[in-house]
């Protein structure tokens, strides 16, 4: 296979250097290259074939936690798209269907033609068995849940530092009834006789899934077949792909100009930080405060991006300009087309006084390129949802340096870029901001008393070493009114409630079972410090049938 190598060019070699030192102590968990050769490092790629399964990415997930690149394609996909990754090893994906069932999905020939090693998960390992020669048939009992795996010898290298017994995640009907010749037996649980079979050639189907933490030692089994099987080294980290990355960008811009809206979150710092790193001052950050920030948030951004990483930075206080747009308006789509739209105006205005820009950078990231792919459409430019949407009749050329990444991965290469740690954890904030925390209308008192009362929250929940545990963790405030006493005074004011949501992402969500204490240190402080707030609420509702934000 031909060697990849990645250069970085001579004049910021001592910055890019000196960057990856700040990755070394920063992220802590991955090897960072010691010098700027040691970044001619062969890619090492495995390819997921994608059969519909809802676990897809999270396969691919698992195999960047091993430092090896993976890409998902569609079974239908052709050769001359997956040539270009240069794989090391396919792994077939799940996916819900039978592979008798009417146009069932199958490998693709050229899986098999390439010789390379494959892993077939669940439904990945029934089409090997049917398409190599086996027998699949419908089991006599559904097999969902816990089983224990008995491996039949722990010499093969699957297996490596596996105990001979371990639980595994089934999920499956079909079961295989008759391997394909050259195929053995290499483990079995009490329904299935052959739940992990393997070849010569390093074809392994494997019938539960690895991918799942019900599967404790499931990434262990994913790393054997990575490096054991496919012969990976483990090359791909943050700070290689920061590396690879800012000398791609250097290569695709030139000396042309960049711009880049920034809003606070981690994604658009981390593809702000790239493109800095690769071209400096021909990119050009704007950043709109809405005045539905945080507190302190549009300093903190200033503060970070300006001073601290002297970017090139284009300030504009919008906070009237949208107030302005937001008066008397409570219903929450309308709240968020008007920021929406105002945000794409102020772009504009700015945008067009930049003429020499040719590039807009954007924060799409790895889901959202999948999901478009997946669903077969033409190439969707999705709208950055942090920063509302962006102009559809732009003429400028779209660079996305983390389109290949999942969210904790634009993570771990902020923290390998050195950027503050508190940016790189916080927890996703909406586009439309504190204006959908506001039941009703948003006025510059009720922004006001929400900022000091979500000033609390956090600091309340950062203190008690809960932060990074949540998934989000905010205050809302209701137009409801309620009587509250203080000291020999009859009260009346809001009430306040706080939302905080544990989960993985925001498809779903449980509330949080918060400590009483805190809990109760952040209604007191509330009640007594924000003027106007007289009761506070806690929000027990889970994600569904509730949504995370009220609004
Ligand atoms: P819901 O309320 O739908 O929220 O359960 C799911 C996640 O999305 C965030 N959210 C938004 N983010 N613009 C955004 O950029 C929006 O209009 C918006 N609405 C909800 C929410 O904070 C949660 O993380």
């Amino acid at each position: 296979m031909e060697k990849k190598t990645h250069r970085i060019h001579t004049s910021d070699d001592l910055e890019v250097s000196t960057y990856l030192e700040i990755a070394q102590e920063k992220s802590g968990v991955h090897p960072v290259s010691q010098s700027l050769e040691d970044l001619k490092v062969e890619k090492e790629t495995v390819v997921v074939i994608d059969f519909g399964s809802q676990y897809s990415m999270l396969i691919a997930r698992r195999v960047r936690e091993c430092n090896v690149y993976c890409e998902i394609v569609q079974y239908d996909d052709p050769w001359e798209k997956v040539r270009e990754l240069k794989p090391r090893g396919f792994i077939l994906s799940g996916g819900p269907a039978s592979v008798y069932a009417d146009e069932a999905p199958l490998a693709p020939y050229w899986v098999y033609e390439s010789r390379l090693p494959i892993l077939g998960i669940c439904y990945g390992m029934q089409v090997l068995s049917h398409q190599l020669g086996g027998k699949v048939t419908p089991g006599d009992k559904h097999e969902y849940g816990h089983s224990i795996l008995h491996l039949s010898s722990t010499d093969n290298p699957l297996f490596a530092d596996l105990e001979p017994e371990f639980p595994v995640w089934m999920s499956h009907g079909d079961r295989i009834d008759k391997m394909p010749t050259d195929f053995t037996s290499l483990a079995y649980t009490d329904n299935s006789p052959v739940a992990v079979m393997g070849n010569q050639q390093g074809i392994i189907g494997l019938q539960f899934h690895p991918e799942v933490i019900h599967t404790p030692n499931g990434k262990t089994i994913i790393k054997n077949f990575l490096y054991n099987i496919c012969g990976c080294h483990g090359t791909w980290t943050p700070s290689n792909f920061a590396a690879e990355s800012i000398a791609k960008i250097k290569e695709q811009v030139g000396d042309d100009k960049v711009i880049c809206a920034l809003s606070g979150g981690v994604d658009s710092a981390v593809v702000a930080t790239l493109i800095h790193k690769a071209i400096g001052d021909n990119l050009i950050c704007i950043f709109v405060n809405n005045g539905l920030l945080r507190k302190e948030e549009a300093e903190r951004t200033i503060q970070v991006f300006k001073k601290n990483l002297k970017m090139n930075l284009i300030y504009i206080e919008a906070t009237d300009r949208f107030l302005k747009r937001l008066e008397g308006i409570t219903d929450p789509e309308k709240k968020r087309k008007l920021i929406g739209e105002e945000f794409i105006r102020i772009f504009e205005e700015e945008a067009s006084k930049l003429t020499e820009a040719k590039y807009l950078a954007q924060g799409t990231l790895y889901p959202d390129v999948i999901e478009s792919a997946g669903t077969k459409a033409s190439k969707v430019i999705k709208s950055h949802h942090n920063v509302g949407g962006l102009p559809s009749d732009m003429t400028l050329s779209l660079i996305e340096p983390v389109r290949l990444l999942f969210k904790d991965e634009v993570r771990l290469v902020g923290l390998a870029l050195g950027l503050p740690e508190e940016m790189i954890w916080r927890q996703p904030f909406p586009g439309p901001g504190l204006s959908i925390r506001i039941i009703g209308e948003v006025t510059r008192e009720s922004l006001d008393m929400l900022r000091e009362a979500d000033w609390i929250v956090m600091n309340e929940t950062k203190k008690a070493g809960l932060y990074r545990q949540l998934w989000q963790i905010f205050a809302v405030l209701t137009p409801v009114k309620s009587v509250g006493v203080m000291g020999d005074y009859r009260t009346y004011g809001n009430v306040a409630a706080i939302r905080a949501v544990t989960g993985e992402d925001a498809m779903t969500a449980d509330w949080a079972r918060l400590p009483y204490d805190l809990l109760a240190r952040i209604s007191n402080r509330i009640v007594n410090e924000v003027k106007g707030i007289t009761r506070v609420v806690y929000d027990i509702s889970s994600k569904p049938p509730s949504t995370i934000e009220w609004e």
